[in-house]
């Protein structure tokens, strides 16, 4: 039996909390707080999803690896990889990096990022639910370079997983999602304050997490 209940979680969702796993500091543990409210039902097809994706995905840079249960003092655990940055710190997510956007320089690592994420998302073609800034961590891998992450909602909710069978369906779908994310007013409001600047090269800092 693991015990996390002692512990600060890493986050927490509407339907899960994150913890660090006490034994293994390269995975962190889920578990479901509010399973009366689709939490459960969730976690079950983000596994048959992972189930598939464990089949034929090469590259798990953009998604945490699932690692299978173990019984913990809050019920059961789903473990995966914990996503920190290269200095071991918890990674920020989507939500609380743009929220520390000051420069134009942070706007182009935004936009970047964002590129980066996309073109993951469609080379590997990988659905979810929808995008949410919350859910996608800013991994920061050097003092540099921010790679993202997104470590919730993957996998598709429809009973025919169309974008799942089909490479059209899956572009449409992730083209449809990509521009409802976009929109999310918090990004939005750092794009556009770039929006007078050339476009973004490829060096990249981290002016206001630096400042
Ligand atoms: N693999 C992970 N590594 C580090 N932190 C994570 C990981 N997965 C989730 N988190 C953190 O925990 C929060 C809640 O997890 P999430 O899976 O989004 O729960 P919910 O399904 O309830 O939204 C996330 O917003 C993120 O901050
Ligand atoms: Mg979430």
């Amino acid at each position: 039996m693991i015990h996390l209940s002692e512990l600060t979680p890493l986050g927490t969702g509407r339907h899960r909390k994150c913890y660090p796993h006490p034994d293994d500091a390269q995975r962190c543990i889920k578990i479901v707080y509010n399973s009366g409210h689709g939490g459960d039902k969730e976690t079950r097809r983000e596994l048959k999803y992972y189930a598939q994706l464990s089949r034929r995905l090469k590259d798990w840079s953009g998604i945490p690896r699932y690692y299978g249960t173990v019984e913990t003092d809050c019920g059961t655990g789903y473990v995966y990889d914990v996503i920190t940055d290269f200095d071991g710190k918890p990674s920020a997510t989507l939500t609380e990096f743009v929220e520390q956007c000051r420069y134009p320089e942070d706007a182009k690592v935004l936009r970047h990022m964002l590129k980066v994420l996309k073109r993951y998302l469609q080379n590997n073609r990988i659905v979810t639910m929808t995008l949410k800034p919350q859910n996608i961590l800013c991994r920061r891998i050097s003092e540099s370079e921010v790679v993202p992450v997104v470590c919730d909602n993957i996998g598709e909710g429809t009973l025919i997983p169309l974008a799942t069978w089909s490479g059209w369906f899956c572009r449409r779908k992730l083209a449809r999602s990509w521009e409802r994310f976009i929109a999310h007013k918090e990004l939005a409001a750092v794009l556009e304050s770039d929006a007078h600047l050339p476009a973004s090269g490829s060096a990249l800092s981290l002016s206001s997490r630096q400042a």
